[in-house]
């Protein structure tokens, strides 16, 4: 059975109506990320980013998947489907997909401030300064944030490198580790990219760009793939 990789982004949750960060009026226009996303804002004012979470907390809870997440679904019907996601909202899996690694973390889980692996699912409750984790330190995000490490990008980086067709969505390639994972694929494999705005990247010839929304582009792009 061939396995596909799909890279997500942003963009594919777009339709769900939840913000991107780059696109104009998104999460990045009205937000500075140094204050609410990285670990030097936390040490500054936590409650400032446990209040920016909170709230795409209680959206993303709310949100519900599109037809792109739904479509990658379909594609299990004939290939192994790995999602590699920047996403912190738990579309793919709630439209049905298992197979996910969440590069940045998950809105609805929180975890310890000083354990990482000390994590609990809150759903799309908030965290308030002075909720404790069991080992009694502050509660926060399970999200990575700026100038913290990405524990699954090795991972993703291996599973990159097995896939036999290759498809991106949604996303700008601005952030790394993780836009890096375009360069990982065997040479010669299909490769797709599905997003309205290429990324700025020059993506090379060896690339079909699909320029249509995901909620479009990805059906399309999974009834041929299913045909072929
Ligand atoms: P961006 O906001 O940087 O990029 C969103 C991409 O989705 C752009 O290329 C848009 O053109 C595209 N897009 C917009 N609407 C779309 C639609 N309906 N269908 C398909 N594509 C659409 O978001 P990301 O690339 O995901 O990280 O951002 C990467 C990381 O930067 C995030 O994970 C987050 C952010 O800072 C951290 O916070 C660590």
């Amino acid at each position: 059975m061939q396995h596909i990789v799909v890279l997500t982004g942003a963009g594919i949750s777009a339709e769900s109506g939840l913000k991107t960060f780059r696109d104009s009026g998104g999460l990045w226009e009205g937000h500075s990320i140094d204050e609410v996303a990285s670990i030097e804002g936390w040490y500054r004012n936590r409650e400032k980013v446990l209040d920016f979470y909170n709230k795409r907390r209680e959206q993303a809870s709310l949100a519900t998947p599109n037809a792109a997440h739904i479509a990658i679904t379909n594609l299990e019907k004939k290939f192994r489907v790995t999602i590699i996601t920047q996403n912190v909202d738990d579309l793919h899996e709630k439209a049905g997909s298992q197979d996910v690694i969440h590069l940045h973390g998950l809105l609805k889980e929180a975890r310890s401030e000083n354990d990482p692996d000390l994590i609990i699912d809150i759903g799309g409750d908030p965290i308030h300064v002075g909720d404790l984790a069991s080992d009694g330190s502050q509660l926060r995000p399970n999200i990575v944030w700026f100038g913290e490490p990405v524990p699954m990008i090795e991972v993703a980086a291996n599973i990159v490198l097995k896939a036999d067709i290759f498809i991106v969505i949604g996303t700008s390639l601005a952030v790394y580790p993780a836009a890096g994972l375009i360069h990982y694929t065997k040479e010669g494999i299909p490769k797709y990219i599905i997003d309205p705005n290429f990324p700025e990247l020059t993506m090379g010839d060896d690339w079909t760009h699909i320029r249509e929304g995901a909620a479009m582009g990805m059906p399309k792009l999974v009834d041929e793939l299913l045909d072929n």
